[in-house]
């Protein structure tokens, strides 16, 4: 991470205990459960907080009413990882009301909320879709490639700041991209969308853009019953770099993975004390992401944390 956060959140935090509520997006993915995992350990007794946790399994009206319920309990800040990027503007003001700060973690809201959001740590989703379409244009331009993509959650922040950071990468190359669909960041819809699109281009498609790891490993045995061998007749370009994706990408399955780090607990934990510490602190803290080739993910494995 960038900026005064960067640092690991010390031990203790005071007499007096810190109340957090954490509302979790969901969990569908790998990327998911390493960070719900690596925020509950840091918004923990080692950092002096009592938290509360809800998972709102990616649905926003539920993790309205974790806000709300977090609000009533007059915990000393609030973090949540928001499903879609628009329509917090009421709940996010009741917490104004309140004098609660809210702390984004991961995902972004919208311009129009920024002013009811004390700080973001999270991964940069823009340049993660720029860096895997341009090593799409890298490979394939000038040789009149056909790719599909796999679209994260529609309307969340991560997959919408990916599709713009991939098209800035592919514009003015002769690739064309045949079809763009949401699979919801999960394996099953991954495979799902995946079978239609083979039923649709057949061995018209070239490249497949999966917006996380999971939605690539689920097409995976969509392009296997096709007949087809993943990484060869079709490649494939993932985000993320979970051991899952990574081990496809080891195995020659994918041929491409862009880095999202979930491991933004301890960072998260900084902020929330610095702001109820009533310490300045910045509004934005992204983490640094790596991009693997076949070989680059050989060697990390071993000691790949999630
Ligand atoms: O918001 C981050 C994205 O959400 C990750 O890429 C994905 O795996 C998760 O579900």
């Amino acid at each position: 991470c960038s900026g005064n956060a960067a640092s690991t959140a010390g031990g203790g935090g005071g007499s007096k205990q810190i109340k957090v509520g954490f509302a979790q997006e969901g969990a569908e993915s790998g990327w998911r459960t390493a960070n719900t995992k690596s925020l509950q350990e840091a918004l923990g007794s080692k950092n002096g907080i009592k938290l509360t946790f809800s998972d709102a399994q990616q649905k926003q009206e539920n993790q309205i009413a974790a806000i709300r319920s977090f609000i009533t309990q007059g915990v000393d800040a609030i973090v949540f990882a928001p499903v879609v990027e628009t329509g917090w503007t009421d709940v996010l003001k009741q917490a104004k009301q309140a004098h609660i700060p809210v702390i984004l973690e991961d995902r972004d809201v919208d311009k129009a909320d920024q002013q009811y959001i004390t700080s973001r740590v999270g991964d940069d989703f823009e340049k993660e879709g720029e860096t895997s379409c341009k090593w799409i244009a890298d490979n394939f331009n000038g040789k009149g490639a056909n790719l599909v993509v796999l679209e994260g959650t529609a309307g969340s922040s991560a997959a919408n700041d990916r599709t713009t950071g991939c098209a800035k990468a592919l514009q003015g190359t002769d690739i064309k991209t045949l079809d763009q669909q949401d699979g919801n960041f999960t394996r099953a819809q991954g495979k799902t969308v995946m079978e239609g699109f083979l039923q649709k281009y057949g061995n018209k498609i070239n490249i497949l853009y999966a917006q996380n790891d999971d939605m690539g490993l689920g097409a995976l045995d969509a392009i296997k019953a096709a007949g087809l061998t993943p990484g060869k007749d079709i490649q494939i370009v993932t985000t993320d770099g979970t051991h899952d994706g990574l081990t496809a990408l080891a195995n020659g399955e994918f041929n491409y993975v862009v880095e999202c780090n979930p491991l933004l607990g301890d960072d998260v934990a900084k902020v929330v004390k610095d702001v109820v510490a009533g310490k300045k602190v910045d509004k934005l803290y992204l983490a640094k992401d790596q991009a693997f080739d076949q070989a680059a993910a050989k060697a990390a494995l071993p000691t790949r944390k999630y």
